[in-house]
């Protein structure tokens, strides 16, 4: 048989000649391509991915309203940084800081950072505690040259990114089975004159439980009574900033606390942005060390600055704000609520199922579902994760716990803002399903479960 090679002037005018040809993968191309051709290659490519909407290993938002999606398309072309040119963009950046720290109980007047997600967030809230500390003991005359920080082993990988970036000691609380958060009396041993900070999550990327940081509160206000310690709380609100307002209003996690002095929230988890937006809030303008703000004079403006990174687009910044007006406190509890509610429905069908544990049920909680095998079955929780995305194609992860809880296998399931209560039917089903087909011919193949997600996403 011949090869088959279509003209370039049938490709031109019928279709799109990559549905031929090997894709430009290696050399930087000597010819371009029509915007048809780049725009149907690049599609064609992700047509092969996961489908954002069966992506239940995600915190990040994977739905947003058509106005909003508009917004962001249509400012794109605008720099975030350029506050001399988008002066507007500037204020709609710091109405959403007032907003945040209004909802987060801040006594009064304070500042806070728009960051790419919790992660550079954190990176600067940490900074600042750092500094602060270093400050402080130079002001007594006492050596800085051993700073610590004191978490727990149910954070996200960022804390310890931080510690091994900027030099600091990670204190680092183990867990253990059963027992997935931290509180008081684990922090207690850890403290001393070189912790520049105690962090403690509200909402946990393994279970979505919170800390105890009412308990880790109370603790530093102890110290600072009985030994003039003030160790200060940043809370980790990653997922849990967004959550927790509006599901457990009464229950204190944040400025209501005295040594809380800072947080970070994702605006792209339940902010419910698309990826690229997060927050750090302070207590008060004072803790926001001062050495860490630069006055640049930037395109004839000065002005100052609070970031790692430069250069980033608008239009996260103006979807949150959007989001903002667009649900206010309202609308946010309505989607939280329904986002609990379907979860509630997910843990009791796979509760009747007779053969899963879920975890910390009754216990605030991020929307999720975590669970794992109840007893001995001839496969496990990776086996399920492979099983089910090779069926259905959810993708549910399968993880391990950190230390010293690592023998617990744990999957967990997102439940998002777009999960219908038909959609948590399906699921539930699709899980029995892969049982089933578990059951019957005995694990996946370790080839399989190479190619399922491991990690607890983000
Ligand atoms: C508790 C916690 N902290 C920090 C992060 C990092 O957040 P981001 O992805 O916004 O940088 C995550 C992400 O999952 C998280 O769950």
């Amino acid at each position: 048989m011949t090869t088959y090679l279509p003209s370039a002037a049938d490709a031109a005018l019928f279709g799109n000649r990559f549905l031929t040809n090997e894709v430009p993968s290696t050399a930087f191309p000597d010819t371009g391509m029509s915007a048809t051709d780049a725009m149907r290659l690049v599609a064609e490519d992700l047509a092969l991915e996961g489908d954002p909407g069966r992506n239940l290993a995600t915190f990040v938002t994977t739905w947003m309203e058509p106005e909003a999606q508009r917004i962001i398309a249509d400012n794109l072309h605008r720099n975030f940084i350029d506050h001399a040119e988008y002066p507007r963009t500037a204020e709609i950046e710091q109405r959403c800081i007032r907003m945040l720290a209004d909802l987060f109980h801040a006594p009064g007047e304070t500042t806070g950072a728009r960051t790419q997600g919790s992660s550079e967030a954190i990176m600067l809230g940490a900074l600042s505690l750092k500094w602060n500390w270093r400050t402080r003991r130079q002001a007594d005359g006492k050596p800085t040259d051993r700073p610590n920080l004191v978490f727990g082993g149910d954070v996200h990988v960022v804390w310890e990114k931080f510690c091994r970036y900027f030099d600091v000691e990670p204190r680092i609380v183990p867990l253990g089975p059963g027992k997935y958060t931290i509180g008081p009396d684990d922090v207690a041993p850890h403290v001393d004159e070189n912790t520049i900070g105690v962090a403690a999550v509200l909402g946990t990327t393994f279970t979505g439980h919170k800390d105890d940081i009412v308990g880790i509160n109370d603790l530093l206000v102890r110290l600072k009574a009985e030994q003039g310690l003030d160790v200060p709380l940043h809370v980790d609100g990653a997922s849990g900033g967004f959550v927790w307002p509006f599901l457990y209003p009464d229950s204190p996690w944040d400025f209501r606390l005295e040594q809380v002095r800072s947080i970070n929230v994702s605006g792209h988890k339940f902010g419910l942005v698309y990826p690229g937006i997060g927050w750090l809030i302070f207590r008060e303008k004072a803790d926001l060390a001062p050495d860490l703000v630069f006055e640049e004079n930037y395109l004839g403006k000065t002005d100052a600055t609070f970031t790692l990174n430069f250069s980033t687009g608008s239009s996260m910044v103006l979807a949150q704000y959007y989001n903002l007006v667009r649900y206010g406190r309202a609308g946010y509890t309505y989607i939280m609520r329904n986002m609990q509610e379907n979860a509630r429905v997910l843990a009791d069908k796979l509760e009747a199922m007779g053969r899963f544990e879920i975890i910390g049920r009754g216990e605030e909680q991020l929307p999720l579902v975590a669970f794992r095998l109840a007893g001995e079955e001839n496969f496990d929780e990776f086996d399920i994760a492979w099983q089910l995305s090779a069926e259905r194609g959810w993708m549910v992860p399968a993880y391990t716990m950190p230390p010293d809880a690592h023998d617990v296998k744990i999957m967990r399931a997102l439940v998002k803002e777009t999960m219908s209560r038909e959609h948590v039917d399906t699921l539930a089903r699709d899980i029995e399903d892969a049982c089933a087909t578990l059951t019957a011919k005995g694990g996946a193949h370790p080839a399989e479960r190479a190619k399922i997600v491991t990690g607890p996403g983000h």
